[in-house]
C-alpha cells in the first residue's frame, strides 16, 4: 500500500467512518492543526502509550511522573525556547499563504527546484553570492542545492524573488523571512499583562528536568536512572500537514536518561536499540524505519549527538521520536536561571555532579499514525475488496467481536452470556446488526482480532467459531474455554 499515492486519503476516510479521528469543531468548520480521537481512536492510542508507559516504567531503574503543563516562564528562558525556538516564516503578499522557508522544498517538485536554482544562478550578480551558489552547484546536484540555499539566510532572500508562491503561483511575491516562536501565549490570573505571560509547553522534557531532584530524592534512585512522562504539548507550527504527523496540539511520550558524563554513549546507543525494538516488537516492520542522524552542523543548541527514528509514510520518510544526547545542559540552565542547586551527590566519587541526560522522545500522536499506516491493507477475497487494519493485537482497540448469527432461536441469550464473561477481562465489541460477512468486514476494518460467531451448533454443544482477522480461518472452540483462548493468544 506505501506506493499508492491515496493511502492518507484513504486512511483518513476510514478514520472518520469507524471512529478513528474526526476533525476538531468539525461543525464548525474545523480547526486547523486540531484533531479529536473519537471511540476507536482512544482506544488505540491509549493502547500505544500503554505500551510505552509498561516498556518504562516496569523496570527498577526509571520512574513515572505527571508534570503540569502550565510552568514557569523562567523555565522556557532557561530551556533556550523563548529565544530559540522559532522557525523562518514568510508570507504570499498575493494570497496572504503563509508557509516556513526551510519546508518550501518540500513544497515543490524537483523539476522546480532545478529551475529555481538556475534561475537564481543567472540572475545573481553579487559576485560574492553567485560564486557561493556556483560552488554549491559544483558540490550538490541542483535539487541538492536548492535544500541549502533555502537555508542559507542571504540566498534564499534572493531565490524567494524568483520562486513561484506554492498555493497562487505568483512569482516573487514573499514578503522577508522572519522567525516566529512557536509558542502559545497565554495569561495566569485576571490580569493580561507582560508579567502574567505563561506558555503553553511546548514539550514535556522540562517538567522532568526541573523535577530531577524531586524525583531523586523521594525515590532514592542512583545514578544511572531514567524519569518517564507522557503529555500533551503546543507547538503553534506554521504549516499543519500530513494529518496528524504536524499538528499544533500532540500527545509525547518522553524519557530523560540521567547518567553519569563518563556513560553518555554507552547509554545513548543503548537506548537507540531499545526504541528501535519498541516499534519492531508491536508489529512495525524494520524495513520502514531508519535512523537518520543528524550532522554536527545541524544539532539542536542542547544537543551532542541526535538521532531521529523515521518512518516510511506514503508521503516520505518522516521523524516519529528523537534521541538526544542532551549533556548537562539543561540541568546547568535550569540551576544558572533558578539559582537551585541541582547537582547529585555521587556516593563513589563523593562529589557533587550535574548528570548528562540522554532522552528519548517519541510522538504518541504521531506513532499513532505510523502504526495505523503500517496497519492498513487491501485485499481481493472472493472478487470483493476486504480492507484490513493488521494492527498487532497488544495495541487493537478492540479485542475480540461477539456477533449471533442471527437475533433468534436462543442465540442471542448465549452471546449476550459470552459477553458477560468477557466484558470485564477484554476490550469486546456486541455486533447484532446485519449480514454476518457485513460484520466481519467492519471488524476488519477496526483491526479486531478474533471475531466469535455463535451459530445454531452452538445452542447444540456450546461451541463457538473464532475468527481469526488476518488469516479469516475459523476454528471451532467451545465457548467455556473463551477466555482462557483470547488470554493465551492476546500475550504472546
Ligand atoms: N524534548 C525534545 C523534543 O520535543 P522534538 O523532536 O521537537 O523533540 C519530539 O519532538 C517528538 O514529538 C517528534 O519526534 C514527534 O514525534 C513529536 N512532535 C513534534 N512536533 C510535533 C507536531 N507538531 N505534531 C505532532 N507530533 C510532533
Amino acid at each position: 500500500m506505501k506506493n499508492n499515492g491515496n493511502v492518507i486519503e484513504k486512511i483518513v476516510s476510514l478514520s472518520k467512518r469507524r471512529g478513528f479521528i474526526f476533525q476538531s469543531s468539525e461543525i464548525y468548520g474545523g480547526l486547523n492543526g486540531c484533531w479529536d480521537y473519537g471511540p476507536m481512536g482512544v482506544e488505540l492510542l491509549n493502547n500505544i502509550k500503554k505500551e510505552w508507559w509498561n516498556s518504562m516504567t516496569l523496570r527498577d531503574d526509571i520512574e513515572g511522573l505527571d508534570a503540569s503543563i502550565l510552568m514557569h516562564p523562567k523555565v522556557w528562558e532557561a530551556s533556550g525556547h523563548v529565544d530559540n525556538f522559532t522557525d523562518p516564516m514568510i508570507d504570499c503578499k498575493q494570497c496572504k499563504a503563509r508557509f516556513r522557508v526551510d519546508l518550501l522544498g518540500g513544497m515543490l517538485n524537483e523539476k522546480r527546484k532545478k529551475k529555481s536554482v538556475r534561475a537564481l544562478n543567472e540572475n545573481c550578480n553579487e559576485s560574492e553570492l553567485k560564486s557561493k551558489i556556483e560552488k554549491l552547484l559544483s558540490e550538490n546536484n541542483e535539487v541538492n542545492a536548492f535544500d541549502i540555499i533555502i537555508e542559507d539566510e542571504q540566498l534564499s532572500g534572493l531565490l524567494l524573488q524568483e520562486l513561484n508562491c506554492p498555493q497562487c503561483g505568483t512569482k516573487g511575491s514573499f514578503t522577508q523571512a522572519r522567525q516566529f516562536n512557536l509558542m502559545f501565549k497565554t495569561f495566569i490570573g485576571p490580569v493580561e499583562d507582560s508579567g502574567s505571560v505563561v506558555y503553553l509547553r511546548p514539550e514535556t522534557a522540562q517538567g522532568i528536568f526541573v523535577n530531577f531532584l524531586n524525583v531523586q530524592n523521594s525515590t532514592r534512585q542512583k545514578l544511572p536512572f531514567g524519569i518517564a512522562q507522557i503529555g500533551k504539548a503546543f507547538r503553534n507550527e506554521i504549516n499543519t500537514k500530513n494529518f496528524l504527523f504536524r499538528t499544533r496540539e500532540f500527545e509525547q511520550m518522553e524519557m530523560q536518561f540521567f547518567v553519569k558524563p563518563a556513560d553518555d554513549k554507552k547509554w545513548y546507543d543503548n537506548w537507540k536499540e531499545q526504541r528501535m525494538k519498541w516499534y519492531t516488537n508491536l508489529g512495525m516492520n524494520l524495513d520502514n524505519l531508519r535512523f537518520q542522524n543528524h550532522p554536527e552542523n545541524k544539532l539542536a543548541h542542547y544537543a551532542k549527538e541526535a538521532t531521529d527514528i523515521e518512518y516510511n509514510f506514503p508521503f516520505g520518510w518522516g521523524e516519529i521520536e528523537g534521541i538526544h544526547n542532551r549533556t548537562d545542559f539543561d540541568l546547568r540552565r535550569h540551576e544558572e536561571f533558578s539559582g537551585k542547586s541541582l547537582k547529585y551527590f555521587d556516593e563513589e566519587i563523593k562529589e557533587k555532579i550535574l548528570p548528562y541526560i540522554i532522552e528519548t522522545s517519541a510522538g504518541a500522536s504521531r506513532s499513532f499514525m505510523a502504526f495505523l499506516t503500517e496497519a492498513y491493507s487491501e485485499e481481493e477475497v472472493k472478487g470483493e475488496q476486504r480492507i484490513v487494519l493488521k494492527l498487532h493485537k497488544k495495541i487493537a482497540p478492540i479485542k475480540a467481536s461477539i456477533l449471533p448469527l442471527v437475533n433468534k432461536d436462543g442465540m442471542p441469550e448465549i452471546a449476550k452470556k459470552i459477553e458477560e464473561d468477557l466484558r470485564f477481562k477484554f476490550k469486546i465489541f456486541y455486533d447484532d446488526k446485519g449480514a454476518v460477512g457485513r460484520r466481519y468486514r467492519r471488524q476488519d476494518e477496526i483491526g479486531t482480532p478474533y471475531a466469535i460467531t455463535i451459530d445454531t451448533q452452538t445452542t447444540e454443544d456450546q461451541t463457538v467459531t473464532v475468527r481469526e482477522r488476518d488469516s479469516m480461518e475459523q476454528i471451532r472452540i467451545s465457548s467455556d474455554s473463551l477466555s482462557a483462548f483470547l488470554h493465551e493468544k492476546l500475550s504472546t
